[in-house]
């Protein structure tokens, strides 16, 4: 059984589909802790119902990010997991620690990487009237939300649709492609070797990664 940490900062309803998943075993691994740099993220309530181990590192507390870096390295190290998964988690994290966790870190991102990077992917894409939205799952390298590609879920943007029904549609698609992914991880059909991604057991690659469409 896989151990698994996963770091917020805010609503946390990817984690608690992450936990749902693990107890109803769509997921071979355990998650046994939760992060957040904020204290008052709701994601830690949702841990906090399922007896899961919970702590805060808040950065406000911090005087630079490479102190508060070193908190979260030092925590890390500690729980030793096989997994660490940035669900929700606004941050940006430093050389240092993202070099440390290479292989076992993955960030959960709301667009088709390496389209908007960054924050208020929603918004760009309807600014930008795009045809086409999703999220993507990679691990984490030091650049903001450029680390190697695993898997990206895939929707149509709706004529008229507005921000608050792309976010909803988003969080859907998370809630099904995050567990799916972090599931093939603990039965070690997908890792990383180098800055390749490796895929044993998986049915189709489509442009060497893993693409779902979805009509939700
Ligand atoms: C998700 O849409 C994630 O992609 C983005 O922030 C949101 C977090 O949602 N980085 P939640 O906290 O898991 O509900």
């Amino acid at each position: 059984m896989k151990r698994i940490t996963v770091l917020i900062s805010g609503s946390g309803s990817n984690l608690e589909a992450l936990i749902n998943s693990c107890i109803s075993k769509k997921i071979s691994g355990e998650v046994v802790s939760v992060i957040s740099n904020n204290p008052k993220a709701y994601g830690l309530t949702r841990a906090k119902k399922f007896n899961i181990n919970t702590n805060i590192i808040d950065h406000r507390l911090f005087l630079n990010r490479e102190d508060f870096d070193m908190k979260l390295e030092g925590f890390l190290e500690e729980l030793d997991s096989d997994l660490i998964i940035l669900a929700g988690f606004m941050r940006v994290l430093g050389k240092k620690i993202t070099t440390k966790f290479v292989n076992k870190m993955i960030n959960l991102h709301p667009s088709l990487l390496p389209s908007y990077p960054g924050l208020n992917t929603h918004n760009q894409v309807l600014k930008n009237n795009d045809k086409l939205h999703g999220i993507s799952i990679h691990y984490v390298s030091p650049e903001l939300d450029k680390g190697p590609l695993i898997a990206q879920g895939i929707i149509k943007v709706n004529p008229n649709e507005k921000e608050e029904s792309l976010v909803s549609r988003i969080h859907k698609i998370e809630h099904i492609l995050l567990p799916d992914i972090v599931n093939q991880i603990c039965l070690g059909n997908i890792y990383l070797e180098g800055n390749e991604v490796i895929y044993k057991n998986i049915e189709s690659l489509d442009r060497g990664i893993i693409r779902k469409y979805y009509e939700i």
